[in-house]
């Protein structure tokens, strides 16, 4: 039985259907030969029970080598009759190859990089935070006064609603990223010197200069000694990285809870160049930022020594930025995923 059974194993490794003509019927034939009901297989298996003890352990091992074998042959066979069935049936082998897709980064990431990719290089690192965040540190430790407007139902989403007195409960989608700011306060001492980037959410209407998802990326500086030079240094260079060596700044006065004092940047218009057009409206300026040095009342909510430390904070919109970069006139095309809007951006890495 033994010199059979290698017999057989021998007989299925050298087995082939290449060149017969009805493949997929010679399959089951081989299949039902061996693995069949009354297959060779099962032929065995009776003679190995009448089969003498000593020899079973032998047998029973040849006999399961045999078993696979035999599936094995059978799964082999019919990968080959599928392929070349689809082969002769369907394909055209002399037609040119299909182009593959080839993926590629979305504009905003692709900003979002270049943003911190420029901060990286003046020592900035990455911090992150949570995108549903609670009052406290989105409003309350940012010194957002109780009644301030911004924590009303038109501008925040907010996440939960207390059933019984149906009111805004604490857990809310952060407005900005700034609530990442408080969070790297308490958790690393000075000096601190950090960029945020992230997702933000508003309670807006969508349209072509509002959307109610959007992204920014936010600046954190605070040592000894910081100045509103050392602010207004930082962003210039930023800009002349982001937008061209050619690049002016201009900073005018504004208001922001957990920054004083607070102010906007403007930069020359990167598309006339300063002389007045129709994306800068004529004025040659087009505003990119907020900005300001840190609130005292902000820097001790967060345990640092305000006469000790000074520092100063930005937060710019990415999408605004990616905008004004290349020239993209609705805010609504960068959540589309409209394949020929993304085409366009495929070179940028
Ligand atoms: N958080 C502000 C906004 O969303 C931007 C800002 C960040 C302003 C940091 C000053 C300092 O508009």
């Amino acid at each position: 039985m033994k010199e059979l059974i290698a017999k057989y194993i021998e007989e299925i490794r050298a087995a082939k259907i290449d060149g017969i003509e009805d493949k997929a019927a010679a399959v089951e034939q081989f299949r039902v030969r061996f693995l069949g009901r009354k297959g060779i297989m099962n032929e065995l298996f009776e003679q190995f029970k009448k089969a003498p003890g000593e020899q079973k352990k032998e047998l029973g091992i040849a006999l399961n080598q045999l078993k696979t074998a035999a599936q094995e042959k059978v799964e082999e066979f019919k990968n080959f009759v599928e392929q070349s069935v689809e082969l002769n049936d369907t394909h055209d082998l002399t037609l040119p190859s299909d182009f593959a897709d080839r993926g590629s980064r979305h504009v905003l990431s692709v900003t979002m990089n270049e943003i911190a990719d420029i901060f990286a290089r003046i020592g900035f690192t990455i911090e992150d935070g949570p995108e549903i965040e609670d009052d406290y540190h989105v409003f309350t430790a940012l010194n957002f006064a109780p009644d301030h407007p911004a924590r009303d139902m038109q501008d925040t989403f907010f996440v939960e609603k207390d059933p019984n007195v149906n009111k805004p409960t604490d857990v809310l989608l952060r407005t900005h990223t700034s609530g990442v700011q408080v969070r790297v306060m308490e958790r690393q001492k000075p000096p601190i010197r950090v960029i945020m980037p992230g997702r933000v959410f508003r309670n807006e209407a969508i349209s072509a200069r509002a959307h109610c998802i959007f992204h920014q990326v936010e600046g954190l500086y605070i040592d000894k000694k910081v100045s509103f030079t050392d602010l207004k240094q930082t962003l210039l260079y930023f800009a002349k990285e982001m937008f061209g060596p050619d690049t002016q700044i201009r900073l005018r006065p504004s208001y922001f809870p957990f920054t004083e004092p607070s102010a906007e940047m403007d930069i020359s218009c990167n598309i006339c160049g300063g002389k007045g057009c129709n994306i800068c409206k004529g004025t040659g300026w087009l505003e990119i930022l907020g900005c300001g040095m840190v609130d005292p009342n902000v820097l001790e909510a967060s345990g640092i020594d305000s006469k000790e430390y000074s520092g100063f904070a930005f937060g710019m919109g990415v999408e605004r930025m990616a905008m004004l970069k290349y020239q993209i006139r609705d805010l609504r095309l960068y959540f589309e995923n409209d394949l020929r809007f993304l085409h366009q951006f495929d070179s940028l890495v």
